[in-house]
C-alpha cells in the first residue's frame, strides 16, 4: 500500500477499531490459539472482554507457523477492513537454535558473530510466523546483582552501541518488505532500565540528564540510527516519572529530538503499573499519561482500549494523538508487507527444514567458541591428552546451558559438556555431578571424591541455574551457591590441579573458586552448542579469545564497579595502603578482580612501541596511534587490541578511561603486527553541564592494551 492508501484506511476506521490496534495481548487469550503465553490473571480480572481480545491488533508470544497461520486467517476473516495481525515475540538470543546469551556474545567483541546470530534467529522466527522481535536489549549495566545483565552486551556505551547496530542489521536486513526471512527489531528498554537501584529488578532509576545522555542513551540511539523499527518503554521511572508516561523522554528526546517515527510499545503492563508507582490514580489516568507521552501500543493491560474513547469524547485527549499512534502501527504492518501477504514468512515446510538445521547449529557453535573467556590459567589448560581427567560438578552433565530467554529452544537439544568431552578427549575421563546446583548429598560427594582420586587433573563444571539470572533474577549474593563452594573446598584438599568452567548469566563474585583453581573458563550460558564449544576449548582445539565486557567484582560490596569511573578528589595510591582519608575501602581494593576488556588465550601477546603521530591534533587534523602486537607464544591466537582515552581536564569531570576503538587480530606464533587507530575530534566530544555535546581543547592521554587495565600510554593535545 502507498501512504495515501494507508491514510485512507485510517479514515475509514471507527474509534473502537483504532484503539484495538493499540492493544497487544498474549496468544492464549485468543480463542483457538495455542497456549504459549503467560498471564498473571484471568481476562475478566484484567478488564479485557472477548471482543477486545478478538479485535486487538497484535499478539505476543505465539510461534509456530501452523498456529500463526490459523490465527491470522481467522482474524482476517473477521476483520472488517482487512487489517492483519502483527505477531511479536521475545527472540533474544536465538529462536530454536540458541546462541550464547547476549552478555556472552558481547564478550566475543565480534560484531559479525552478533549480526549472524540475529540473522539466524530472525530466519527461524520468520518461518515460524513471527514479525517482530523484542530485541535487541541494549541497556547499559554496571550492577551484576541485576539478573537482566545477561540480556545486554555490558558496561560500555560505545561497545553496546556497536552491538546494538549489529543486532539490528542481523534482525532486519536491508529490506523488510521483500526479505521475509527478517524481523522488525524493537530496541529496549527505553530508558536506563539497567540502572535499577541496588540491582533490584523494576527498581527506581534516578540520574542526571547528563549521565543519561552520556552513558545510557547512546546504544538506543545507535539502534535507531541503524533503522530499528520499534522501541519498548522501560518499567522504571526516569527522573521520577515512569518511562511509559514520561513525556520528556518519549516525546521530547525520542520523537522530537531523534525523530523516531516508528512504533513505541509499553513493556508488559507498564502503563497500568503507573498506578503502583504512584504516578496515576487509575487506569484512565495511566492511559492519559501514556498516550500523551507517545506510547503507541499497550502491552497486556487494557487502559487504552477501555479509556481512550472516553478521553477523546471528553476532549481531554485529541483524537489526533490516537491517529498518529494507529498510523504508525499500520505503517509497520505495511512495511512488513502484511497487507499483501498476511502470512508473510510463515511456512510449516521451511520451518521443519530450517529450525535447528546443521548450518544454524554450526553458527551457534562458532558464537559459543568465541564468547568463552579464559579468566585464569596456570598452565593446566588445555588438558593434556595423556592425563586422567575427572569432570565434576552440576554442569558436568547438565543441559541447563541455554540461559534465560531461550525462546522455543529446548534443553534436550543442547550439547552437554560431559558427552562432548567424552567424544573429544582421548585420555581417561570420568564424569560425576558432585552436587546439585544448590544441594549436595554425601553419596554425591563420595562419588566425586573417588573419581577425583583416580584423576591427574580435575575439571569442575559449576555455575548458576539459568533462572538465577534473567528477568526477576536479581541476587544480593552473587557467589556460587554454597553446595558448589563446598565441593570446591572438599576437592581442593586432594591437592590436584584443578580447572573450573563456569556457566552463569552475570559476572560472579568468584571468592571460593578463583584462588582455589589453577584455571577458570567463563562459559556463560553458551546455548545449544555450548558443550561442544567448551569441550573444544578445554581440549585445546579452539584457542579462547573472549574478552570481558563487564567487570568482575572482588566482592558484591564493591558493586557497582566499572572501568569508566571518575577519579575523585582523593584517589587512592595503591602503593600507600596505610592512608585513611582517601577514596577506598578498608577491606577491599578499589579495582575489580577482573577488569573490562580482560581475557586470556592459550598463547601470549606482547605490546610494544606505542606511538602517537603528533603531539597535537585538531578537528581538521586527526592523528593516528600505532602499536605493535606480537604473538609470543607457541600457537595461533586472536587478540583484541583495545584503545582507551582519558580527557585529562574537562568542564565536567571525565572518566579515567573510555573505550574508543578496538581491533581483533589473528596472529600466528611469532607473528607481529602494527595496529593503527585513527583518533578524530568527534571521538573526544562529551556532554557538558549545559548538555551541549562538544570537545574541549587540552591534554588527552591514550592507552592501548589487551584490556582496560594493562596498557601502554601516550598523549596528545587537542588544539
Ligand atoms: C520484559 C520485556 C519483554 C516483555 C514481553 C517483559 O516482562 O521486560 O523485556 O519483551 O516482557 O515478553
Amino acid at each position: 500500500m502507498d501512504q495515501k492508501q494507508i491514510a485512507g484506511l485510517l479514515n475509514e476506521m471507527t474509534l473502537e477499531e483504532k484503539v484495538a490496534q493499540l492493544l497487544q495481548l498474549t496468544a492464549h487469550l485468543h480463542e483457538g490459539a495455542e497456549d504459549k503465553g503467560q498471564i498473571t490473571g484471568p481476562k475478566e480480572e484484567m478488564g479485557v472482554t472477548a471482543e477486545m481480545v478478538n479485535a486487538s491488533g497484535s499478539v505476543l508470544g505465539l510461534s509456530g507457523a501452523a498456529s500463526i497461520i490459523a490465527l491470522q486467517k481467522s482474524y482476517m476473516e473477521k476483520s472488517r477492513l482487512g487489517i492483519p495481525l502483527l505477531f511479536m515475540a521475545d527472540v533474544i538470543h536465538g529462536f530454536k537454535t540458541i546462541f550464547p546469551i547476549p552478555l556472552a556474545l558481547g564478550c566475543s567483541w565480534d560484531l559479525g558473530v552478533a549480526e549472524k546470530s540475529a540473522e539466524i534467529a530472525a530466519k527461524e522466527s520468520a518461518v515460524s510466523g513471527i514479525h517482530v522481535t523484542f530485541a535487541p536489549m541494549v541497556d547499559l549495566v554496571r550492577d551484576p546483582r541485576w539478573g537482566r545483565v545477561m540480556e545486554t552486551t555490558g558496561e560500555d556505551p560505545y561497545l553496546n552501541s556497536l552491538f546494538a547496530r549489529a543486532f539490528v542489521r542481523g534482525y532486519q536486513g536491508s529490506n523488510l518488505a521483500e526479505d521475509k526471512d527478517r524481523l522488525a527489531a524493537c530496541v529496549k528498554h527505553f530508558a536506563a532500565y539497567g540502572a535499577a537501584e541496588g540491582g533490584r529488578d523494576y527498581n527506581t532509576v534516578d540520574m542526571s540528564e547528563r549521565q543519561l545522555r552520556e552513558y545510557y542513551l547512546p546504544a538506543y540511539k545507535a539502534a535507531l540510527e541503524e533503522g530499528c523499527e520499534m522501541v519498548m518503554a522501560s518499567f522504571n521511572t526516569v527522573d521520577g516519572i515512569p518511562a511509559s508516561g514520561n513525556e520528556k523522554l518519549m516525546r521530547g528526546i525520542l520523537r522530537d529530538e531523534w525523530n523516531f517515527d516508528g512504533v513505541l510499545i509499553s513493556d508488559w503492563a507498564s502503563i497500568r503499573e503507573m498506578i503502583a508507582h504512584g504516578a496515576a490514580e487509575d487506569d484512565c489516568e495511566a492511559a492519559y499519561r501514556a498516550i500523551r507521552a507517545g506510547v503507541d501500543i499497550e502491552m497486556m493491560t487494557p487502559c487504552y482500549v477501555r479509556h481512550l474513547p472516553q478521553l477523546i469524547e471528553s476532549g481531554r485527549v485529541d483524537e489526533e494523538l490516537i491517529d498518529e499512534a494507529v498510523l504508525r502501527v499500520l505503517q509497520l504492518k505495511n512495511k512488513l508487507g502484511l497487507f499483501e501477504n498476511p502470512l508473510r514468512g510463515a511456512d510449516p515446510n521451511r520451518e521443519r527444514e530450517l529450525l535447528l538445521c546443521r548450518e544454524h547449529r554450526k553458527a551457534a557453535y562458532e558464537a559459543a567458541a568465541k564468547s568463552c573467556v579464559l579468566l585464569k590459567n596456570n598452565g593446566v589448560l588445555p588438558l593434556k591428552p595423556e592425563s586422567r581427567v575427572a569432570l565434576i560438578g552440576p554442569f558436568a552433565d547438565h543441559e541447563d546451558i541455554l540461559g534465560w530467554w531461550s525462546c522455543v529452544g529446548e534443553k534436550e537439544d543442547a550439547v552437554k559438556l560431559g558427552p562432548a568431552l567424552q567424544e573429544r578427549f582421548t585420555g581417561k575421563l570420568s564424569v560425576t555431578a558432585g552436587c546439585g546446583i544448590d544441594s549436595m548429598t554425601a553419596e554425591q560427594l563420595e562419588a566425586a571424591t573417588a573419581a577425583a582420586r583416580e584423576a591427574d587433573v580435575l575439571v569442575l563444571a559449576l555455575g548458576e541455574a539459568s533462572d538465577m539470572s534473567g528477568e526477576g533474577g536479581s541476587r544480593t549474593d552473587i557467589t556460587l551457591p554454597e553446595a558448589q563452594l563446598e565441593l570446591v573446598r572438599q576437592l581442593k584438599r586432594l591437592g590436584k590441579p584443578m580447572a573450573a568452567v563456569i556457566f552463569n548469566g552475570r559476572p560472579l563474585d568468584l571468592n571460593g573458586l578463583f584462588d582455589e583453581s589453577d584455571a577458570v573458563l567463563e562459559a556463560w550460558f553458551p546455548g545449544t552448542e555450548g558443550g561442544a564449544a567448551v569441550a573444544d576449548i578445554l581440549t585445546g582445539s579452539v584457542n579462547p579469545s573472549g574478552r570481558l565486557t563487564m567487570s568482575f567484582p572482588q566482592s558484591v560490596g564493591q558493586v557497582p564497579v566499572y572501568y569508566n569511573a571518575f577519579n575523585t578528589g582523593r584517589p587512592m595510591d595503591p602503593s600507600k595502603t596505610g592512608e585513611r582519608y582517601v577514596s577506598k575501602y578498608i577491606d577491599s581494593p578499589n579495582e575489580p578482580l577482573l577488569p573490562f576488556g580482560y581475557g586470556l588465550s592459550y598463547t601470549t601477546f606482547d605490546y610494544s612501541g606505542l606511538t602517537v603521530s603528533s603531539d597535537e591534533m585538531s578537528a581538521e587534523q586527526p592523528l593516528t596511534v600505532n602499536v605493535t602486537v606480537t604473538n609470543t607464544g607457541a600457537r595461533a591466537g586472536v587478540e583484541t587490541v583495545q584503545l582507551y582515552i582519558r580527557d585529562a581536564v574537562g568542564e565536567v569531570v571525565r572518566p579515567l578511561r573510555e573505550l574508543k576503538a578496538f581491533e581483533r587480530i589473528d596472529l600466528q606464533p611469532g607473528e607481529c603486527r602494527t595496529v593503527t587507530f585513527t583518533i578524530t575530534e568527534e571521538q573526544l566530544r562529551y556532554h557538558h553541564s549545559d548538555l551541549s555535546f562538544a570537545s574541549d581543547p587540552g591534554l588527552f592521554q591514550v592507552f592501548v592494551g589487551p584490556n582496560s587495565r594493562d596498557t601502554l600510554e601516550g598523549a596528545f593535545r587537542l588544539i
